[in-house]
């Protein structure tokens, strides 16, 4: 008889729901939407009760497409990384949760590293620069700006962490989430009491903390019964959608580099060492213990292309969008290296590989015989190309190697594949379950939990290679100088960049 596992991922536009069998397939997935809302520039917040409303409905979704709901195993958890979700004393949520890419908090991450003693104290307590989407600087901007509410925050939890509350009860996030915060040893895998001390922030705002594959309580009678679910359902730790999405796709040791091209866009490692001497990479503990999780985030990927896709609507309001299939067929009809065009998209600022709060997107070297081809084309180009600036930086940290997974929204697609195969001249794989994201980690280390896999090692031996793209090798010299000229655009920009947001239209 199977049985299934429940992967639930609170993304930045939707939850996903799955359900994977004991063969490791998926059963049955939903997805359900929800906004983000933006009340000034650089500001990106969520209502955490579009989280619960979305997982209620995609998780029965799927439920309904089960043969045997009595046959769940458990629920493993995924989430956007970073958001501060702030409850009172009851659990009630206090404001909207503010996100990953929500730059506000720029000048408290300046004051953190202050009291820290500098970045090299910094990194001795947290191993970690502090970036404005990392938690700590919200908490501060919440103390600094909204000090009655402040005053009542009695716990803040992760995205995901609210949602296990939701279903659990319990106050937990897990080790990798726990990295995010910018509160946590991420070497000791344990919460910096000392940055705590330094920050004046009580310990007892912060949740517990476990491996990804521990268990962390059970479904709350009431909704067990509601689904129809065995009562007792265990709901294991989880994991940090960036995190444990490179998971999912069996990235867990040197050698590899996973890409997750989503909203954000992800060049990642893993590994048993714990390395991030300079701060340039972001570090977070990996989803089985022993293992750590190196990274550089680029906050807009497919939302670079998904805000093109929006503004070229507007030049047709009598048409839907344009389907990305369109798109894709525009950008395939211009030549490679967009005539010479290049798109940076720094469109909500950056965090890697250039961490500033104030760049901005830009398309550079236009002429009178681009066209929306090239706009599209130079796009996608943009965004691949920051990502091999970003698989440079994992390259002399040592991590990576010769092949590279890809996972996320974009990489349906096999124009992407084959772009970030040419752009960064190196095999590209996709392997099963990649498509589900954050929700298949999930799974896979709520596996390790319940007995399923004796162990993560043997839990990503599942995964299958389904697709490989090789390297347009004619195009390596094109791509190459590509590089070097994108390369340098942001330090020539930079000053730019910091003039046009002093300017009183850049905030209006
Ligand atoms: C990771 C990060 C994003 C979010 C949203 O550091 O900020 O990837 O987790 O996906």
């Amino acid at each position: 008889m199977d049985s299934w596992l429940l992967g639930i991922d609170i993304g930045t536009s939707a939850c996903k729901a799955i359900a994977v069998d004991r063969q490791g397939n998926v059963s049955a997935k939903a997805l359900v939407g929800y906004p983000v809302v933006s009340l000034n520039p650089g500001w990106a917040e969520q209502e955490p009760a579009h989280w619960w409303d979305a997982a209620q409905r995609a998780l029965e979704q799927v439920l309904a497409a089960l043969p045997d709901r009595r046959a769940i195993e458990g629920i493993g958890l995924s989430g956007q990384m970073h958001g501060l979700t702030p409850l009172d004393e009851n659990g009630e949520v206090l404001r909207q949760a503010m996100l990953w890419c929500d730059q506000r908090a720029a000048p408290q991450c300046e004051e953190i590293t202050a009291r820290a003693g500098g970045l090299d104290g910094l990194l001795q307590l947290v191993q970690n620069r502090m970036l404005p989407g990392f938690t700590a600087g919200k908490l501060l901007w919440m103390r600094e700006h909204e000090p009655a509410l402040f005053e009542r925050m009695r716990r803040m939890l992760n995205p995901k962490d609210y949602l296990r509350y939701r279903l659990t009860g319990e106050y937990v996030t897990d080790v990798s989430d726990a990295s995010g915060t910018g509160l946590f040893d991420v070497r000791k895998r344990q919460w910096s009491t000392h940055l705590l001390t330094l920050l004046d922030l009580p310990r007892s705002l912060l949740p517990d903390v476990v491996e990804s594959s521990e268990r962390t309580g059970t479904l709350r009678p009431e909704l067990a019964e509601r689904w129809g679910l065995p009562a007792r359902t265990p709901v294991f730790g989880g994991g940090g959608d960036s995190v444990i999405q490179t998971t999912s796709m069996g990235v867990i040791d040197r050698g590899m580099l996973g890409v997750t091209l989503g909203t954000a866009g992800i060049v990642a490692a893993g590994g048993r060492e714990c390395p991030n001497p300079d701060g340039s990479l972001q570090i977070s503990c990996g989803n089985a213990p022993g293992r750590w999780h190196v990274m550089g985030v680029t906050l807009s990927a497919g939302g670079a292309f998904e805000w093109l896709r929006n503004s070229l609507a507007q030049f047709n309001r009598e048409r839907a969008l344009p389907s990305y299939a369109e798109l894709i067929e525009l950008a395939r009809s211009a030549e490679p290296g967009a005539a010479g065009l290049l798109f940076l998209p720094y469109l909500l600022g950056e965090r890697c590989p250039h961490v500033s709060a104030n760049g901005r997107g830009a398309w550079i070297g236009l002429t009178t015989m681009h066209s929306g081809a090239h706009l599209v084309r130079s796009t996608i180009e943009g965004v691949l190309l920051n990502l091999r600036s970003i698989a440079a930086l994992c390259a002399n940290a040592g991590l990576g190697g010769s092949e590279l997974r890809a996972s996320g929204g974009a990489t349906a697609e096999p124009f992407w594949r084959q772009m970030l195969a040419d752009v960064l001249q190196c095999e590209v794989s996709t392997v099963t379950g990649a498509a589900e994201g954050g929700a298949y980690g999930a799974v896979l280390a709520a596996g390790v939990g319940s007995g399923r896999w004796s162990s993560l090692d043997e839990a990503v031996g599942c995964l299958r290679v389904v697709d490989r793209n090789q390297p347009d090798r004619s195009l390596g010299a094109l791509y190459d100088a590509r590089f070097a000229t994108f390369h340098g655009l942001y330090d020539t920009l930079r000053q730019t960049f910091e003039q046009i947001a002093r300017e009183p239209s850049a905030t209006s």
